[in-house]
């Protein structure tokens, strides 16, 4: 059988022999059966990254040979852009315009970023008093868990194996249920280029079960999460039992603020993109546009313009822009959220009805005179629904841009230097945009403020994450 769980540098069953199957979600057929991992894999993938971590060659291998694995992966990756991209648009339904442009290239430069940090994770030297030398050291935290989403599955295990395998560490990933594929085919290629045994373990299964049973698990030493703000605070308290280190990058609900002295054009373009890329299934999407009054109906106008031109279509089709939701659980949750809109009185301008009967393709889906006191304003709904919202000056748009829960992203359009910076101190947020939306590179930090999560993830902010900071002090005579 294919689709099997990788552990200690094979492909094998689940120990209970079961297996789960994986969804087209274009379709809502069945695409194919899939390991499913319990906790006895989890016991198994995690003494072999405990062994791969404590001794043989991973342990001994420096960091420009850690450089050279990651590189290669990244090479193999783009060598094998069109299978991964094809795979992940199956299973997830993505685009494969994007997948094939963005997520699977996306994720090998991720690789061959973290490549390029490898050999250059290092420590100080300390000016203490006496007659000692102090130093520090940056050594691996040890076995790292990973879970992530399905809604950007290949990208997601980049960001969490590329930082963590620089690091010197070892990885046991689980992805997503709805999306496990392209991840046990990255543990395969990881294989493939002569990463160890141990070192990267991929255990597809079910987050009650494998995630659980890894998150418990006294033999892993950091959890790396990406997914609903809701499971992220149930890991952190059950992280609390072995104190493990977390980071987590949760929920948003991004505030993208147009002034009236923008660019309209682009502020339109920012704004579709930043609602409607990947379904509105994005962590930092621009769910809630704040409109300046004065320009909100011309604004509003093109808008559903743009909007009426992106209807979802065959993901595998070169020519579609938006696939369909990833499964029927979140097409009910999106649709749920439609009708919650209208029944506190927010105005459907556009969209909000499954577009066929199979496959689970919602269509852009706008609403206006939205408060932010409403439950399209306040909850992520992670599908392609925007919430118009107006305001009248800075102050007020600020204040609403900070009205929530969240902190991950905000964008502020206008062509005023001074009140681009200004708004962008003002606003609590991991990543302010200002007259673009959604950019996003390795060199860049990524995470969130208040319940949009912990820690950062990309740029040089790994080293603080993914190492134990040792200080050696060694008397001088
Ligand atoms: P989820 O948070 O349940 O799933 C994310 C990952 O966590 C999956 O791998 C899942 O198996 C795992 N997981 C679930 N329960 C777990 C547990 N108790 N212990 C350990 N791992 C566990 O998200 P779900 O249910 O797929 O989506 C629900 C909502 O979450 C979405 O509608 C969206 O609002 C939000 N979400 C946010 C994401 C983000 O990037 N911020 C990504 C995915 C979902
Ligand atoms: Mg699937």
């Amino acid at each position: 059988m294919q689709n099997r769980l990788i552990i200690d540098g094979a492909a094998v069953p689940a120990a209970s022999g079961q297996t789960f199957p994986t969804l087209n979600p274009a379709t809502g057929e069945t695409l194919t059966e899939v390991a499913r991992a319990g906790a006895e894999d989890v016991e198994r993938a995690v003494a072999a990254a405990r062994a791969a971590m404590d001794k043989g060659p991973w342990a001994s291998m420096d960091g420009a040979a850690r450089g050279q694995l990651l590189w290669k992966l990244g090479e193999r990756m783009l060598a094998e852009t069109q299978a991964l991209a094809e795979l992940e648009t199956r299973d997830s339904g993505k685009t494969i315009r994007d997948t094939s442009g963005g997520d699977v290239p996306g994720a090998a430069r991720c690789f061959q970023y973290f490549a390029g940090w490898a050999d250059k994770i290092q420590g100080d030297v300390n000016p203490v008093s006496g007659p000692f030398l102090n130093y520090t050291r940056r050594e691996p935290v040890g076995v790292v868990g990973a879970v992530i989403p399905w809604n950007f599955p290949i990208l997601m295990a980049a960001w969490k194996l590329g930082p963590a395998l620089a690091a010197g560490n070892t990885v046991v990933l689980k992805p997503a249920e709805q999306t496990p594929l392209t991840a046990i085919r990255l543990g395969e290629l990881a294989l493939e280029v002569g990463f160890p045994p141990g070192v990267v373990n991929v255990l597809p299964g079910f987050g009650e079960e494998a995630g659980a049973a890894l998150v418990r698990h006294p033999g892993v030493n950091k959890i790396a999460f990406t997914g609903s703000t809701e499971v992220g605070k149930l890991i952190q308290r059950e992280a609390a039992a072995t104190l493990k280190r977390v980071t987590l990058e949760l929920g948003g609900k991004s505030p993208n603020i147009v002034f009236a002295d923008a660019d309209l054009e682009q502020a339109v373009r920012g704004a579709l993109t930043g609602i409607f890329y990947n379904q509105g299934q994005v962590c930092t999407a621009g769910s809630r546009l704040l409109l300046e009054r004065s320009v909100h109906d011309a604004f509003l106008a093109k808008l559903l313009d743009g909007a009426s031109k992106m209807q979802p279509g065959d993901p595998l089709s070169p020519k579609s822009r938006m696939g369909p939701l990833v499964s029927q659980q979140q097409l009910e949750r999106v649709l749920g959220y439609v009708a919650k809109g209208k029944a506190e009185g927010a105005r459907l301008e556009v969209g909000g009805e499954r577009v066929g009967d199979k496959g689970y393709f919602v269509p852009p889906t706008v609403f206006t005179g939205v408060r932010n006191d409403m439950t399209i304003a306040r909850e992520e709904i992670f599908g392609p629904v925007l919430s118009v919202i107006p305001f009248d000056d800075v102050a007020e748009a600020t204040r609403i841009a900070n009205d929530t829960i969240y902190g991950l992203a905000a964008a502020v359009w206008t062509r005023d230097i001074g009140k681009a910076h200004a708004v962008a101190h003002a606003i609590q947020a991991g990543t302010v945009w200002v007259n673009t939306y959604m950019n996003s590179q390795n060199a860049s930090p990524f995470g969130g403020y208040k319940q949009s999560g912990v820690g950062r993830e990309l740029g040089s902010s790994f080293i603080e994450h993914y190492t134990e900071l040792k200080s050696v002090w060694v008397r001088m005579g």
